[in-house]
Protein backbone atom coordinates (compact mmCIF):
# COMPACT_ATOMS: atom_id res chain seq x y z
CA UNK A 1 0.00 0.00 0.00
CA UNK A 2 2.72 2.42 1.34
CA UNK A 3 4.80 1.54 -1.88
CA UNK A 4 1.70 2.32 -4.22
CA UNK A 5 0.99 5.61 -2.69
CA UNK A 6 5.12 6.35 -2.90
CA UNK A 7 4.25 5.21 -6.68
CA UNK A 8 1.07 7.49 -7.40
CA UNK A 9 3.07 10.47 -5.66
CA UNK A 10 5.52 9.64 -8.15
CA UNK A 11 3.18 9.41 -11.17
CA UNK A 12 2.03 12.78 -10.18
CA UNK A 13 5.19 14.43 -9.57
CA UNK A 14 6.46 13.30 -12.89
CA UNK A 15 3.63 14.22 -14.91
CA UNK A 16 3.63 17.69 -13.06
CA UNK A 17 7.63 18.36 -14.18
CA UNK A 18 6.93 17.18 -17.35
CA UNK A 19 4.35 19.39 -18.05
CA UNK A 20 5.82 22.41 -16.39
CA UNK A 21 8.57 22.31 -19.69
CA UNK A 22 6.04 22.94 -22.27
CA UNK A 23 5.56 26.09 -23.77
CA UNK A 24 1.55 26.07 -22.95
CA UNK A 25 2.36 25.96 -19.52
CA UNK A 26 5.00 28.63 -19.93
CA UNK A 27 2.62 30.60 -21.30
CA UNK A 28 -0.40 30.30 -19.00
CA UNK A 29 2.14 32.11 -16.74
CA UNK A 30 -0.20 35.34 -18.30
CA UNK A 31 -3.61 35.14 -19.39
CA UNK A 32 -4.78 34.71 -22.66
CA UNK A 33 -6.77 37.18 -24.50
CA UNK A 34 -8.89 35.02 -26.66
CA UNK A 35 -10.42 33.52 -23.48
CA UNK A 36 -11.52 37.57 -21.82
CA UNK A 37 -12.83 38.52 -25.47
CA UNK A 38 -16.29 38.48 -26.55
CA UNK A 39 -14.81 38.86 -30.30
CA UNK A 40 -12.06 37.47 -32.14
CA UNK A 41 -8.25 38.64 -31.24
CA UNK A 42 -6.03 38.87 -34.22
CA UNK A 43 -2.59 39.22 -34.79
CA UNK A 44 -0.70 39.94 -39.02
CA UNK A 45 1.55 37.36 -39.23
CA UNK A 46 4.34 36.54 -42.26
CA UNK A 47 4.07 32.71 -43.44
CA UNK A 48 8.14 32.80 -41.73
CA UNK A 49 6.35 32.62 -38.35
CA UNK A 50 4.77 29.81 -38.81
CA UNK A 51 7.57 27.65 -38.59
CA UNK A 52 8.61 28.81 -34.94
CA UNK A 53 7.27 26.66 -32.77
CA UNK A 54 8.05 29.49 -29.93
CA UNK A 55 6.03 32.00 -31.99
CA UNK A 56 3.14 29.16 -32.73
CA UNK A 57 2.14 27.94 -29.01
CA UNK A 58 2.27 32.24 -28.14
CA UNK A 59 -0.04 32.96 -31.45
CA UNK A 60 -2.31 29.94 -30.55
CA UNK A 61 -2.45 30.65 -26.98
CA UNK A 62 -3.38 34.30 -27.07
CA UNK A 63 -5.19 35.06 -30.55
CA UNK A 64 -7.97 33.77 -32.38
CA UNK A 65 -7.78 35.40 -35.67
CA UNK A 66 -4.79 35.97 -37.96
CA UNK A 67 -4.25 38.37 -40.55
CA UNK A 68 -1.16 37.97 -43.48
CA UNK A 69 1.00 40.80 -43.24
CA UNK A 70 1.65 41.16 -46.64
CA UNK A 71 1.52 37.61 -48.44
CA UNK A 72 -2.19 37.75 -49.34
CA UNK A 73 -1.91 40.84 -51.84
CA UNK A 74 -2.14 40.83 -54.91
CA UNK A 75 1.62 41.42 -55.74
CA UNK A 76 2.46 38.44 -53.82
CA UNK A 77 -0.06 36.45 -54.92
CA UNK A 78 -0.47 37.09 -58.62
CA UNK A 79 3.16 38.62 -59.26
CA UNK A 80 2.84 37.82 -63.11
CA UNK A 81 -0.15 38.29 -65.49
CA UNK A 82 0.06 34.36 -66.39
CA UNK A 83 0.79 32.74 -62.71
CA UNK A 84 -0.36 33.15 -59.08
CA UNK A 85 1.93 32.31 -55.97
CA UNK A 86 0.47 30.95 -52.99
CA UNK A 87 2.90 29.32 -51.24
CA UNK A 88 2.90 32.26 -48.50
CA UNK A 89 -0.63 32.74 -47.91
CA UNK A 90 -1.54 28.65 -47.87
CA UNK A 91 1.62 28.01 -45.41
CA UNK A 92 -0.68 31.26 -43.12
CA UNK A 93 -3.92 30.02 -44.04
CA UNK A 94 -2.97 26.56 -43.29
CA UNK A 95 -1.54 27.47 -39.69
CA UNK A 96 -4.41 29.45 -38.77
CA UNK A 97 -6.88 26.75 -39.26
CA UNK A 98 -4.51 24.27 -37.40
CA UNK A 99 -4.37 26.39 -34.56
CA UNK A 100 -8.26 26.60 -34.82
CA UNK A 101 -8.05 30.33 -35.48
CA UNK A 102 -10.17 32.56 -38.17
CA UNK A 103 -8.42 34.11 -41.14
CA UNK A 104 -9.48 37.79 -41.83
CA UNK A 105 -8.47 38.02 -45.84
CA UNK A 106 -5.89 40.54 -46.20
CA UNK A 107 -6.41 42.51 -48.91
CA UNK A 108 -7.30 42.25 -52.72
CA UNK A 109 -6.27 45.25 -53.82
CA UNK A 110 -3.82 47.81 -52.74
CA UNK A 111 -2.46 50.77 -54.63
CA UNK A 112 0.52 49.55 -52.91
CA UNK A 113 0.80 46.23 -54.00
CA UNK A 114 -0.10 46.51 -57.56
CA UNK A 115 2.08 43.88 -59.29
CA UNK A 116 3.81 45.53 -62.38
CA UNK A 117 2.15 43.62 -65.02
CA UNK A 118 -1.40 45.65 -63.73
CA UNK A 119 0.52 48.63 -64.57
CA UNK A 120 1.81 47.52 -68.12
CA UNK A 121 -1.22 45.63 -68.95
CA UNK A 122 -1.78 46.30 -72.85
CA UNK A 123 -5.11 44.75 -73.31
CA UNK A 124 -8.38 46.93 -73.31
CA UNK A 125 -10.60 47.73 -70.06
CA UNK A 126 -12.93 45.26 -70.62
CA UNK A 127 -10.28 42.64 -70.63
CA UNK A 128 -8.49 44.10 -67.42
CA UNK A 129 -12.07 43.83 -65.67
CA UNK A 130 -12.73 40.41 -66.94
CA UNK A 131 -8.89 39.37 -65.27
CA UNK A 132 -9.49 41.53 -61.88
CA UNK A 133 -13.22 39.09 -61.56
CA UNK A 134 -10.81 36.61 -62.57
CA UNK A 135 -8.52 37.16 -59.82
CA UNK A 136 -10.79 38.03 -57.17
CA UNK A 137 -12.70 34.53 -57.83
CA UNK A 138 -9.51 32.54 -57.69
CA UNK A 139 -8.30 34.37 -54.63
CA UNK A 140 -11.73 34.04 -52.64
CA UNK A 141 -13.02 30.42 -53.85
CA UNK A 142 -9.12 29.07 -53.22
CA UNK A 143 -10.10 29.97 -49.43
CA UNK A 144 -13.97 29.64 -49.04
CA UNK A 145 -14.73 28.23 -45.95
CA UNK A 146 -11.26 29.00 -44.75
CA UNK A 147 -11.52 32.60 -44.58
CA UNK A 148 -14.27 34.53 -42.66
CA UNK A 149 -13.66 37.74 -44.57
CA UNK A 150 -12.07 39.67 -46.49
CA UNK A 151 -10.38 43.61 -47.22
CA UNK A 152 -11.70 43.99 -50.71
CA UNK A 153 -10.03 47.30 -51.23
CA UNK A 154 -7.72 48.96 -48.53
CA UNK A 155 -7.07 52.82 -48.70
CA UNK A 156 -9.06 53.90 -51.38
CA UNK A 157 -9.31 57.38 -50.37
CA UNK A 158 -6.26 60.18 -50.84
CA UNK A 159 -4.71 62.00 -47.88
CA UNK A 160 -4.57 65.28 -47.02
CA UNK A 161 -8.15 66.80 -46.46
CA UNK A 162 -9.40 66.22 -49.93
CA UNK A 163 -11.42 63.28 -49.36
CA UNK A 164 -11.00 62.07 -53.25
CA UNK A 165 -10.30 58.84 -54.46
CA UNK A 166 -6.33 57.94 -55.44
CA UNK A 167 -6.11 57.76 -59.19
CA UNK A 168 -4.60 54.50 -60.12
CA UNK A 169 -4.46 51.84 -62.68
CA UNK A 170 -8.08 50.10 -61.28
CA UNK A 171 -9.58 53.32 -61.28
CA UNK A 172 -8.55 54.18 -64.23
CA UNK A 173 -9.45 51.14 -65.95
CA UNK A 174 -12.49 50.35 -64.45
CA UNK A 175 -13.86 54.15 -63.83
CA UNK A 176 -14.72 55.79 -60.99
CA UNK A 177 -17.50 53.54 -59.58
CA UNK A 178 -14.65 50.36 -59.31
CA UNK A 179 -14.77 50.51 -55.50
CA UNK A 180 -18.69 48.62 -56.13
CA UNK A 181 -17.68 46.47 -59.22
CA UNK A 182 -14.88 45.13 -56.40
CA UNK A 183 -17.03 44.69 -53.79
CA UNK A 184 -20.00 43.02 -56.04
CA UNK A 185 -17.38 40.68 -57.52
CA UNK A 186 -16.31 39.65 -54.38
CA UNK A 187 -19.48 38.48 -53.53
CA UNK A 188 -20.61 36.47 -56.30
CA UNK A 189 -17.03 34.89 -55.71
CA UNK A 190 -17.98 33.91 -52.47
CA UNK A 191 -21.09 34.78 -50.73
CA UNK A 192 -19.93 33.42 -47.39
CA UNK A 193 -16.98 35.83 -46.98
CA UNK A 194 -17.94 38.97 -45.31
CA UNK A 195 -16.69 42.16 -47.45
CA UNK A 196 -15.10 44.68 -45.44
CA UNK A 197 -13.36 48.53 -46.66
CA UNK A 198 -10.60 48.95 -45.16
CA UNK A 199 -8.56 52.77 -44.35
CA UNK A 200 -6.46 54.69 -42.22
CA UNK A 201 -6.02 58.02 -41.00
CA UNK A 202 -9.47 58.40 -40.10
CA UNK A 203 -9.59 59.93 -36.86
CA UNK A 204 -7.39 62.99 -37.95
CA UNK A 205 -8.56 63.77 -41.33
CA UNK A 206 -12.38 64.39 -40.98
CA UNK A 207 -12.98 64.73 -44.95
CA UNK A 208 -11.51 61.67 -45.59
CA UNK A 209 -13.70 59.90 -42.96
CA UNK A 210 -17.01 61.84 -44.13
CA UNK A 211 -15.78 60.59 -47.88
CA UNK A 212 -15.46 57.08 -46.77
CA UNK A 213 -19.21 56.91 -44.93
CA UNK A 214 -20.58 58.77 -48.19
CA UNK A 215 -19.20 56.02 -49.75
CA UNK A 216 -20.69 53.41 -47.40
CA UNK A 217 -24.34 55.60 -47.87
CA UNK A 218 -24.25 55.37 -51.61
CA UNK A 219 -23.22 51.64 -51.33
CA UNK A 220 -26.59 50.67 -49.00
CA UNK A 221 -28.88 53.00 -51.17
CA UNK A 222 -27.37 51.50 -54.05
CA UNK A 223 -28.01 48.13 -52.67
CA UNK A 224 -23.80 46.75 -53.51
CA UNK A 225 -22.88 44.79 -51.34
CA UNK A 226 -20.23 45.36 -48.19
CA UNK A 227 -20.44 44.08 -44.25
CA UNK A 228 -18.04 45.90 -42.62
CA UNK A 229 -15.75 48.70 -42.04
CA UNK A 230 -11.72 48.19 -41.05
CA UNK A 231 -10.32 51.16 -39.46
CA UNK A 232 -6.47 50.37 -39.30
CA UNK A 233 -5.69 52.46 -36.09
CA UNK A 234 -2.05 52.92 -36.60
CA UNK A 235 -1.83 55.13 -33.26
CA UNK A 236 0.77 57.40 -31.07
CA UNK A 237 0.24 58.08 -28.01
CA UNK A 238 -0.31 61.15 -29.08
CA UNK A 239 -3.74 60.44 -31.37
CA UNK A 240 -6.61 62.07 -29.68
CA UNK A 241 -9.00 59.92 -27.78
CA UNK A 242 -11.72 62.18 -28.87
CA UNK A 243 -11.52 61.97 -32.66
CA UNK A 244 -10.64 58.20 -31.83
CA UNK A 245 -14.41 57.51 -29.94
CA UNK A 246 -16.01 60.06 -32.56
CA UNK A 247 -14.50 58.28 -35.22
CA UNK A 248 -15.64 54.64 -34.16
CA UNK A 249 -19.34 55.57 -32.73
CA UNK A 250 -19.82 57.24 -36.87
CA UNK A 251 -18.59 54.30 -38.12
CA UNK A 252 -20.74 52.05 -36.12
CA UNK A 253 -24.01 54.29 -36.99
CA UNK A 254 -23.89 52.41 -40.44
CA UNK A 255 -25.03 49.26 -38.87
CA UNK A 256 -21.46 47.78 -40.26
CA UNK A 257 -19.24 45.48 -38.35
CA UNK A 258 -16.63 47.22 -37.56
CA UNK A 259 -12.92 45.91 -37.11
CA UNK A 260 -9.87 47.73 -35.72
CA UNK A 261 -7.72 46.07 -38.09
CA UNK A 262 -4.09 46.64 -38.02
CA UNK A 263 -3.64 48.27 -34.21
CA UNK A 264 0.30 49.60 -32.81
CA UNK A 265 0.68 51.92 -31.16
CA UNK A 266 3.72 54.31 -31.45
CA UNK A 267 5.63 55.57 -28.21
CA UNK A 268 8.68 57.15 -30.01
CA UNK A 269 6.95 59.94 -32.22
CA UNK A 270 9.28 62.67 -31.41
CA UNK A 271 12.28 60.00 -31.89
CA UNK A 272 13.64 60.92 -28.36
CA UNK A 273 13.77 57.64 -27.08
CA UNK A 274 16.62 54.86 -27.54
CA UNK A 275 14.30 52.61 -25.18
CA UNK A 276 11.33 52.21 -23.60
CA UNK A 277 10.62 54.17 -20.42
CA UNK A 278 7.66 53.17 -18.35
CA UNK A 279 6.02 56.29 -18.72
CA UNK A 280 5.57 55.93 -22.46
CA UNK A 281 4.45 52.20 -22.05
CA UNK A 282 1.61 53.30 -19.36
CA UNK A 283 0.71 55.88 -22.09
CA UNK A 284 0.64 53.35 -25.02
CA UNK A 285 -1.66 51.14 -22.38
CA UNK A 286 -4.03 54.30 -21.69
CA UNK A 287 -4.32 54.58 -25.59
CA UNK A 288 -5.12 51.64 -26.38
CA UNK A 289 -8.13 51.02 -23.44
CA UNK A 290 -9.72 54.28 -24.06
CA UNK A 291 -10.29 52.99 -27.63
CA UNK A 292 -11.10 49.74 -25.99
CA UNK A 293 -13.60 50.89 -24.10
CA UNK A 294 -15.16 52.91 -27.11
CA UNK A 295 -15.19 49.65 -29.33
CA UNK A 296 -17.06 47.61 -26.08
CA UNK A 297 -19.82 50.17 -26.22
CA UNK A 298 -20.94 49.24 -29.55
CA UNK A 299 -23.01 46.99 -30.18
CA UNK A 300 -21.93 43.52 -29.50
CA UNK A 301 -23.19 42.05 -33.34
CA UNK A 302 -20.90 45.10 -34.60
CA UNK A 303 -17.81 44.05 -32.87
CA UNK A 304 -16.43 41.85 -35.10
CA UNK A 305 -12.95 41.71 -34.38
CA UNK A 306 -9.18 43.48 -33.11
CA UNK A 307 -6.30 42.93 -34.63
CA UNK A 308 -2.87 43.73 -33.78
CA UNK A 309 -0.06 44.39 -36.69
CA UNK A 310 2.40 41.86 -35.50
CA UNK A 311 3.21 39.89 -32.40
CA UNK A 312 6.57 41.23 -30.73
CA UNK A 313 7.96 44.55 -30.98
CA UNK A 314 10.68 44.03 -33.79
CA UNK A 315 8.71 42.77 -36.18
CA UNK A 316 6.69 45.71 -36.68
CA UNK A 317 6.66 47.58 -40.28
CA UNK A 318 6.69 50.61 -38.06
CA UNK A 319 10.55 50.53 -36.98
CA UNK A 320 11.15 50.64 -40.71
CA UNK A 321 8.73 52.85 -42.36
CA UNK A 322 9.31 55.82 -39.51
CA UNK A 323 13.13 55.15 -39.17
CA UNK A 324 12.84 55.74 -34.95
CA UNK A 325 13.41 52.99 -32.50
CA UNK A 326 9.15 51.67 -31.61
CA UNK A 327 8.06 49.23 -29.67
CA UNK A 328 4.46 49.31 -30.57
CA UNK A 329 2.72 45.98 -30.22
CA UNK A 330 1.64 43.68 -27.00
CA UNK A 331 4.58 41.71 -26.93
CA UNK A 332 8.50 42.61 -26.36
CA UNK A 333 11.72 41.55 -27.70
CA UNK A 334 12.04 38.24 -25.68
CA UNK A 335 8.02 37.40 -26.58
CA UNK A 336 6.69 38.75 -23.05
CA UNK A 337 3.59 40.79 -22.36
CA UNK A 338 3.96 44.65 -21.67
CA UNK A 339 2.02 46.62 -19.77
CA UNK A 340 -0.25 47.36 -22.92
CA UNK A 341 -1.10 44.08 -22.88
CA UNK A 342 -2.22 43.32 -19.50
CA UNK A 343 -4.46 46.82 -19.58
CA UNK A 344 -5.85 45.20 -23.04
CA UNK A 345 -7.04 42.04 -21.20
CA UNK A 346 -8.24 43.67 -17.95
CA UNK A 347 -10.24 46.51 -20.83
CA UNK A 348 -11.53 42.93 -22.58
CA UNK A 349 -12.79 42.35 -18.95
CA UNK A 350 -10.68 39.67 -17.83
CA UNK A 351 -10.21 39.10 -14.43
CA UNK A 352 -7.02 36.60 -13.72
CA UNK A 353 -3.74 38.18 -12.91
CA UNK A 354 -2.14 39.60 -15.79
CA UNK A 355 1.74 40.61 -14.73
CA UNK A 356 3.50 42.69 -17.32
CA UNK A 357 7.59 41.45 -18.05
C1 LIG B 1 2.70 46.64 -44.51
C2 LIG B 1 3.46 45.48 -43.95
O1 LIG B 1 3.51 45.57 -42.54
C3 LIG B 1 4.83 45.46 -44.52
O2 LIG B 1 5.53 44.31 -44.07
C4 LIG B 1 4.74 45.47 -46.03
O3 LIG B 1 5.97 45.54 -46.58
C5 LIG B 1 3.95 46.68 -46.51
O4 LIG B 1 2.68 46.64 -45.91
N1 LIG B 1 -1.42 49.55 -43.99
C6 LIG B 1 -1.81 48.32 -44.44
C7 LIG B 1 -0.88 47.19 -44.35
O5 LIG B 1 -2.97 48.13 -44.82
O6 LIG B 1 -1.08 46.25 -45.36
C8 LIG B 1 0.55 47.65 -44.33
O7 LIG B 1 1.37 46.53 -44.09
C9 LIG B 1 0.76 48.71 -43.28
C10 LIG B 1 -0.10 49.90 -43.58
Amino acid sequence: MRMRILLYTFCLFALLSCDSSTPETENSEFPSLKEAAPFPIGVAIKSSHTSSSQRGELIGYVFDSITAEYEMKMDATYPSSNSFNWNGSDAIVNFANNKNSQVHGHALVWYQSMPSWVNSFTGTDAEFEAKVQDYIETAMQRYSGKTVSWDVINEAFEDGGTGNLRQYAFRERMGDDYIAKLFQMARAADPTALLFYNDYGMTYDSVKRQAMLDMVADFQSRGIPIDGIGLQMHLTTNTNNQQISDLITQVAATGLKVHLSEIDIRINEDGSLNSPTGARLEQQNQKLVSMVNVFRSIPLDQQFAITFWGLSDPDSWLINFWGNPEWGLLFDQNFRPKPVYCGFYAALGGTETCTAG
